[in-house]
């Protein structure tokens, strides 16, 4: 839930570490700080706020030193405060250190160091390991059995990243449990996060493992396992470029990643279809035997992916004779369900870093499930942990709110729902290749309600104010609905709730009043009257009523204040394009109630701890 960035080389590693921060801010934001090393020795600056409120305060101090480590904080133990914001020195201040994970039994070892005369400043986990580090460094030859013994001693999950004011020449990492990549550049290397930092500096990368200590300095790393052993780790290449990680002259990242959802629509689908036939012979090398071995199809992500999951569960059910289970991870790791060698578990994650998804993935895998990722990030360490890995070709996505890797995520989801339809001959070749076609129009389908932003800007303009919604949806677009209330909630803080339309009247409708807008969902599809009289139900209460409705429905306008209109599409597909008004509506409503977008308050884009 926080940002590491490390440099070291010939540059000024102040700016390096602030231009780094920047880039991985949307994974924590409450606070921010670095550690340089100057001819002072190590100079730590912190302060509360944002990346650009520590710009402030480091710009006053002209720090010049090039190597450093930096950091963005999410705050898990102890308040937001200066004190408590990383780095985090030792007593003796040797070391400096950023951390990006928990560590559980930090209360031990703080007794631990409080017996042995150690004074504690701040109120975090972090502050424990650097003083432990400072006593095990005392005790030992070098650096990296220092860390190894100091991984022995750390319980929980932890990327780190430390200097020791006595090696003027590198910084060292430590990856167990959260992400840490290294970067390596000409006569300069890094560690971040994740890589959209390095985009500007390299894109020769190395996924550090789990346990792994490094030694970065500036003419390459050394790296070691958790046993302390000396290890080679491939450099991989990164096909993401700087400019996917701008705003391109859009107001906020959301906006621009909302817009980008035909080309990543195109670029998920993009070698996966040919002749009309899903072909996912270059992801995944499944033969007709093991795909018939599976009965079972377990599905499990946590927030914008659940939704997604829940809206490809419709399809696999429609095309497959499997039986489907979607659960959240935070369920799905504690209970008791059978992922025997007849599961295929498909595990969705966009960063492939969250907590829960990794932990129910490692369950699902030890009782003997096929496990698959679909992941937006190569490398990740869900896609490391998997057997298979189907990736979304979305780019990075900054914003905090996720949009266009749900529309990557339904299209991975759909493409594996009709390759394993046509495997088991649940899906005729005929209907299938009709589908396939479909999906290649969708693109444009998409962008056609992207062209039709000014309509849903003023739609957005006259309920802005309100202070709570009811979404509903009905079949596959309930889930649409569930995530088109999520936005609202995320960036605009409005409160909306969401139903499937039929359960209204168990409960929400007691909700309803003339200050409560109903946005509903209402295709053009089999199940249209039922959710018109859902609206009856609805207007009766004299709640406005908004429709998400399909192009030339003539009858709607008489039922429904508003639409948000989108293109027809067969009944499968209209999440694909239910969704993008629901992201605009939310979107604007939260710029005219000036709100944070990319950032909203109290949120991280992965959630890298239980
Ligand atoms: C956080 C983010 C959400 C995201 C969820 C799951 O809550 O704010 O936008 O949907 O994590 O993240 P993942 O990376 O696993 O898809």
């Amino acid at each position: 839930m926080c940002g590491i960035v490390g440099y070291v080389g010939f540059r000024k590693a102040a700016e390096v570490l602030l231009d780094g921060l920047r880039r991985v801010e949307y994974r924590g934001y409450d606070s921010a700080g670095l550690a340089v090393r100057t001819e002072k020795g190590l100079e730590i600056v912190k302060e509360v706020g944002k990346v650009s409120d520590l710009e402030q305060v480091a710009r006053g101090r002209n720090l010049t030193g090039c190597q450093g480590i930096g950091h963005t904080r999410w705050a898990t133990h102890g308040g937001v405060t200066v004190t408590n914001a990383h780095p985090h020195a030792d007593g003796a201040g040797r070391f400096a250190l950023v951390h990006n994970g928990i560590i559980e039994n930090y209360l031990d070892l703080q007794e631990e160091l409080h017996a042995k005369g150690v004074c504690f400043f701040s109120q975090t986990d972090t502050e424990v390991i650097v003083q432990l580090l400072a006593h095990l460094r005392a005790e030992t030859d070098d650096m990296p059995t220092a860390l190894t013994l100091l991984q022995q001693r750390l319980n929980g999950s932890f990327a780190l990243a430390i200097i020791d004011a006595q090696e003027p020449e590198c910084f060292y990492c430590v990856r167990r449990g959260s992400p840490l990549v290294l970067g390596l550049g000409v006569e300069e290397c890094f560690c971040a996060s994740d890589v959209s930092a390095l985009l500007p500096y390299t894109k020769n990368v190395v996924y550090l493992e789990e346990g792994d200590t490094a030694r970065v300095c500036t003419k390459g790393v050394e790296i070691w396992n958790e046993c302390g052993e000396e290890v080679c780790r491939d450099v991989a290449i990164v096909d993401w470029d700087v400019s996917m990680s701008e705003k391109d002259g859009y107001p906020h990242y959301m906006l621009k990643e909302i817009n980008e959802q035909g080309a990543v629509f195109r670029s998920t689908l993009k070698g996966r279809i040919t002749e009309g036939r899903i072909d996912l012979s270059n992801d995944l090398d499944w033969d007709a035997s093991k795909i018939n071995s599976w009965k079972n199809v377990h599905i499990v992500a946590c927030g914008t992916s659940y939704y997604a999951s829940l809206v490809a569960q419709r399809a696999l059910e429609q095309w497959t004779d499997c039986h489907i289970v979607v659960d959240v991870a935070s369920e799905y790791r504690y209970r008791r369900m059978k992922a025997d060698p007849s599961t295929l578990a498909v595990f969705v994650s966009q960063s492939g870093e969250t907590a829960d998804t990794l932990a129910a993935q490692r369950k699902a895998r030890s009782e003997g499930a096929h496990c698959l990722a679909i992941t937006n990030v190569r490398g990740s360490t869900l896609a490391r942990e998997v057997h298979d890995v189907l990736l979304l070709k979305a780019g990075p996505e900054i914003g905090v709110a996720a949009t266009k890797t749900f529309m990557g995520q339904m299209v991975a989801l759909y493409l594996l729902a009709l390759f394993l339809g046509e495997a088991r001959r649940t899906l005729s070749a005929a209907e299938a290749k009709r589908l396939a076609e479909e999906l290649l129009h969708l693109p444009y389908k998409v962008e056609i309600v992207l062209n039709r932003q000014d309509a849903i800007k003023e739609i957005a303009r006259k309920y802005a104010e309100k202070r709570n919604f009811l979404y509903l949806g009905r079949g596959n677009t309930y889930p649409v609905a569930l995530e088109g209330a999520l936005k609202l909630k995320e960036i605009s803080y409005i409160h909306a709730e969401a139903y499937a339309a039929g359960e209204m009247k168990h409960g929400p409708i007691a909700l309803l009043e003339p200050d409560v807008p109903v946005l509903v969902i209402v295709p053009r599809n089999s199940l249209y009257e039922k959710t018109l009289s859902n609206i009856q139900e609805a207007k009766a209460r004299h709640s406005a009523i908004i429709a998400v409705g399909t192009d030339g429905d003539a009858l709607l306008p008489h039922h429904v204040e508003d639409i948000l209109w989108i293109p027809w599409t067969d009944e499968e597909f209209v999440p694909f394009l239910a969704v993008v008004p629901l992201q605009l509506f939310a979107y604007h409503a939260a710029v005219l109630r000036g709100c944070e977008i990319d950032q909203p308050r109290n949120l991280a884009k992965s959630v890298t701890v239980e």
